[in-house]
């Protein structure tokens, strides 16, 4: 795909929250009764997730935005004939690893290459220690994974790593385990399992960083998603390094364990006002002004890095715009992602001039820098994609983007919004 610099002005509509979307087709599949969801994400790894329940004998109408779940409850999944494919949603096998706890039959998950080298031990041990019978490559590392649930015990486990992947799988698992199971992470991370399954009607208890849960059933209910902040992200960033540009992004999810790139880029000095916030729905939401602001350099780690694990790409990119110095640290999670991170990152803003190295866990930006088209790679990964896109909204000179493609897992319409946007400006 080609693309060149251009400044971007409007108002857009972000599609739905994917880990939102995820959880309403998965909660729905195990409810009892008719579920409804409106602003649904159709991207590619929430088809996936309808797909995999389609499997298990769920069913489920989606047209578009619009979903309709005829859940019958964990008792109603029913063996499936096929494997289930996951492809490329780390979501999705981590979450279902944990449903599939609860049933007594067996199943097999596979994913793509990019899956194939994602690490799923960090949900194989604490679901093997409740008791669920799990196999696969490297002792249950990778995938293609097998599991075959049924009588499962409590736990009160504590994660090594602060993932809303893991802390979901144990939590789902425990919905028919005897007896109590929680969940403590070294840092809070997103809370949608939590908020979700009390929406269904499932009584879940916070207590600082410990999440706790004695059983229950869901009840359908109708799921009402919000904006994706993480696909926000883009247009935000866009917004305020892009040079004569203001955006309004409509009704982006505003959750707290969600909104650390609204904080870092506030910190680098970006003008953004929050609007119209909706706080009486089960996840708050509200509209984002962004314009281009002068920024400068900070130092990103510790308990924020959950809080904007999936915008360090795109945070990377707006510290190349920054002046002085921006250090990303405590992010060694980035390896595992849908590429390693760190290294993409590096590798392909280094092709268009940006100053920036790799350190074990994160990076360090040297601002400003002038970026010059190139010829780039998203290397399949949805998220390294766009922000190269946003990156040639500022370059000199044209680049080409090898494997666009893979935006449509998480933003099917990207490219369409970012053109509908755009005043070329060929400076
Ligand atoms: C997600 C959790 C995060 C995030 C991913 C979606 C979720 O991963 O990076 O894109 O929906 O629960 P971890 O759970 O590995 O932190």
């Amino acid at each position: 795909m080609r693309l060149q610099q251009r400044s971007l002005v409007g108002e857009l509509r972000i599609p739905g929250d994917k880990s939102i979307s995820h959880r309403a087709v998965m909660f729905g599949s195990i409810a009892e009764g008719k579920t409804t969801v409106s602003g649904f994400l159709p991207g590619e790894d929430c088809l996936s997730t309808i797909s995999c329940f389609q499997k298990l004998g769920v069913r489920i109408e989606q047209q578009g935005e619009e979903v309709t779940i005829y859940g019958k409850g964990l008792e109603g999944l029913q063996e499936p004939a096929e494997v289930l494919d996951v492809g490329n949603s780390g979501t999705t096998i981590r979450l279902m690893m944990g449903i599939l706890a609860n049933v007594p039959f067996y199943c097999t998950l596979i994913g793509d290459s990019s899956i194939g080298k994602r690490p799923m031990k960090r949900v194989t041990d604490p679901l093997r220690s409740m008791g669920v019978k799990i196999d696969g490559r490297a002792d249950g590392q990778y995938t293609p994974l097998s599991i075959r649930g049924g009588s499962t015990h409590g736990i009160s486990y504590r994660s090594p790593v602060a993932s809303a992947q893991v802390k979901s799988a144990v939590l789902l698992a425990g919905l028919r385990a005897n007896g109590i199971t929680s969940v403590t992470e070294p840092e809070k991370s997103r809370d949608h399992t939590e908020r979700m399954l009390a929406a269904f009607g499932c009584e879940v208890k916070n207590e600082g960083l410990t999440v706790t849960i004695n059983g229950g059933t869901l009840q359908a209910t109708h799921v009402q998603v919000p904006g994706d902040i993480s696909s926000a992200a883009f247009f935000l960033v866009a917004g305020a390094i892009v040079p004569n540009s203001k955006l309004t992004l409509k009704q982006v999810g505003l959750n707290p364990t969600r909104t650390g790139i609204l904080e870092v880029l506030k910190q680098m000095g970006a003008n953004i006002i929050i609007s119209n916030i909706n706080e009486e729905a089960f996840e708050p939401y509200g509209d984002i002004t962004i314009e281009t602001s002068a920024l400068h350099g900070v130092e990103i780690g510790g308990e924020l890095i959950p809080r904007l694990i999936d915008e360090i790409p795109v945070l990377a990119l707006a510290a190349t715009q920054a002046e002085g110095i921006t250090v990303i640290k405590d992010a060694a999670e980035l390896k595992v992602k849908e590429t390693n991170r760190i290294d993409t990152v590096v590798k392909e803003l280094t092709k268009m001039g940006a100053r920036i190295e790799a350190t074990d866990d994160g990076m360090i930006i040297y601002g400003k820098s002038s970026l010059c088209g190139a010829s780039v790679d998203s290397h399949g990964d949805h998220r390294i994609g766009m922000m190269l896109a946003v990156a040639s909204c500022i370059a000199s000179g044209e680049t080409i983007l090898e494997q666009a493609e893979a935006v449509a897992v998480s933003y099917p319409n990207f490219f369409e919004q970012l053109n509908e946007l755009s005043e070329e400006s060929p400076r």
